[in-house]
């Protein structure tokens, strides 16, 4: 199952060098509390529902506000005027766990997590990795193991703003290049893989149009139209790189959509009626054969089942919006959900 679960098993505390997994981390347990709320979930060994970003934030800070609305891309970049092949796949990569490898890549960590909107998430809190909000220790082996110090010394999470101009990088200023301390980040860091030459530039390129005098610091609500947009922003750019028959670059994409899809499922886990998950699970069909005829590099048949998908999703969206009201878009279900979270 794709989309609603998640693509690893949550164990028992793992134990790495010294530090013994956070808690918070192990996902959501579907405990007593939560159980009659789930009815998507509910086979035996499902790890039921979850929201990505809960593991994420401050219990002490105000999540659903996290959860619901967010500061605007300080950049001034308009999608639908001068569009950006590179800024848009930068912009994928930038939101993408499958950047990174390991740990991070399992647990749907992206830069964007930390970096939320080329900002500073100062809600970003994990014990054993943090030693205040906004904070957090990278050179964990957690993360991994070729840059695990085996201490524990959080830094404060910078916001990316400017960042072409604000050389050298690093807390202690240890890396004149942008290009080299993104690709320790992506590879040491967070045990990526090295990226195509194409998304690392597109990810450049993205990092480069965050800018403060772009900066209109208002906020955006993150409710199911904002993802499905997004959703089409990423939809555009693999329709580029499909008409391109650039495999790697695709594949990246179509991961980065199966992303998306997930975590929209995830608002949706609460919902009584199978609706929403019907219809999120046959997307995710649709793409999967999308994917397995690019593997093939059958890239007329992909384009003709791309076609198809997006033709689905135009027209069966309007259904999943009938739900949003009694999903964990909106905020009251929201914060139930969280204090059920809580009290697992
Ligand atoms: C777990 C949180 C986290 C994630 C995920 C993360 N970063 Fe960072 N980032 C940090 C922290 C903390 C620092 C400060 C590190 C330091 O100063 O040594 C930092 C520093 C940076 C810097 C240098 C900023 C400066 O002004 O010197 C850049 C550039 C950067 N990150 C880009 C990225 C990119 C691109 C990604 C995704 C590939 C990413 N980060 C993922 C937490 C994170």
């Amino acid at each position: 199952m794709i989309i609603t679960r998640s693509a690893h098993t949550v164990s028992s505390p793992l134990k790495f060098g010294r530090l013994i997994f956070p808690s918070v981390l192990s996902g959501l347990i579907v405990g007593g509390a939560l159980a009659f709320l789930i009815t998507i979930n509910a086979s035996a060994n499902d790890d039921g529902a979850r929201l990505t970003d809960l593991q994420w934030l401050d219990p002490r800070s105000d999540r659903v506000k996290f959860l619901t609305e967010i500061q605007t891309e300080p950049t001034s970049y308009d999608p639908s005027k001068d569009w950006s092949l590179d800024i848009e796949l930068g912009r994928i990569a930038f939101r993408s766990p499958t950047l990174l490898g390991g740990l991070a890549a399992r647990r749907g960590l992206s830069c964007q997590t930390c970096h939320t909107n080329g900002r500073s998430n100062q809600q970003f809190f994990v014990a054993g990795l943090s030693s205040s909000p906004g904070t957090v220790d990278t050179t964990t082996a957690l993360f991994s193991r070729v840059l695990g110090d085996g201490e524990f010394n959080p830094i404060k999470i910078p916001s990316l703003q400017d960042i072409t101009e604000t050389a050298p990088y690093g807390h202690d200023s240890r890396e004149p290049s942008l290009a080299q301390f993104t690709h320790t980040v992506i590879e040491s860091e967070f045990a990526g893989e090295k990226p195509c030459a194409r998304i690392f530039g597109a990810l450049m390129v993205y990092l480069s149009a965050l800018r403060t005098d772009a900066d209109i610091a208002t906020l955006t609500q993150l409710d199911l139209s904002r993802d499905l947009t997004n959703l089409h922003r990423t939809a555009r750019v693999l329709s580029t790189t499909l008409r391109q028959q650039d495999k790697e670059t695709s594949l990246f994409v179509i991961a980065a959509m199966h992303n998306q899809l997930r975590r929209i499922a995830e608002r949706f886990t609460i919902v009584q009626s199978a609706k929403p998950k019907a219809v999120l699970v046959g997307w995710s069909h649709q793409l999967k054969a999308v994917r397995e005829a690019i593997d093939q590099a059958a890239y007329q048949e992909a384009n003709l089942l791309f076609l198809s998908w997006q033709q689905k999703v135009e027209e069966e969206a309007v259904q999943l919006g009938e739900f949003e009201q009694v999903s964990l878009y909106a905020p009251d279900h929201l914060r139930e959900f969280i204090a059920a979270y809580e009290n697992r």
